[in-house]
């Protein structure tokens, strides 16, 4: 196993099984993972920081190596402070393929000490997001199995929240 830490870093508004699914095969290839959260709320994201915070925390309970912390401004600067030397993303269909690419190239260009490394997502996650399980979960869509437990009971309350406001 490679002796290093990774960053794993995301919206995760909310975590999905897919993201999971790279936590735990992440774990086969790092020593350690930090599963960060960019906080933006310009994001306007659905879920606040604390809620995503705890949600992942649930989600990942029991799963030794892992930890859950949030950031802001750059993440090639956040992997800096943390000491990490690999920034880990996962990739599904070819439609991510230019965003991350770009991206690991933005972030090579400003520290050319930290590596991107990419997982490709399981055959069974290629086509979900946490934006296409919003979606469906805010009209009544049933997306067990394709989240944690704890985030489709989260986004029941969160929608029946919205509902009724
Ligand atoms: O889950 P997402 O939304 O695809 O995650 C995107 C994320 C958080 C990895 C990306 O937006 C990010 O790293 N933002 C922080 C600002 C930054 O460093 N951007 C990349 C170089 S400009």
């Amino acid at each position: 196993m490679t002796k290093c830490l990774a960053i794993y870093p995301g919206t995760f508004d909310p975590i999905t099984n897919g993201h999971l699914s790279i936590i735990k095969r992440g774990l086969k290839v790092f020593e350690h993972l930090i599963v960060a959260i960019l906080h933006n709320p310009q994001k306007k994201p659905l879920f606040t920081l604390k809620e995503r915070i705890e949600m992942i925390k649930t989600s990942i309970e029991g799963i030794p190596n892992v930890e859950v912390d949030y950031f802001d401004g750059l993440l090639i600067d956040y992997a800096v402070r943390k000491n990490a030397t690999v920034i880990l993303r996962g990739l599904r269909a070819m439609s991510d393929f230019e965003y991350e690419f770009q991206m690991a190239l933005m972030n090579r260009k400003l520290n050319r000490e930290i590596q991107s490394v990419f997982l490709m997502t399981d055959y069974k996650w290629f086509y979900t997001s946490s934006t296409i399980i919003k979606e469906a979960a805010r009209f009544g869509g049933d997306v067990s199995g394709l989240v944690p437990d704890v985030v489709n009971r989260k986004l029941k309350e969160k929608f029946s929240q919205i509902k009724n406001t």
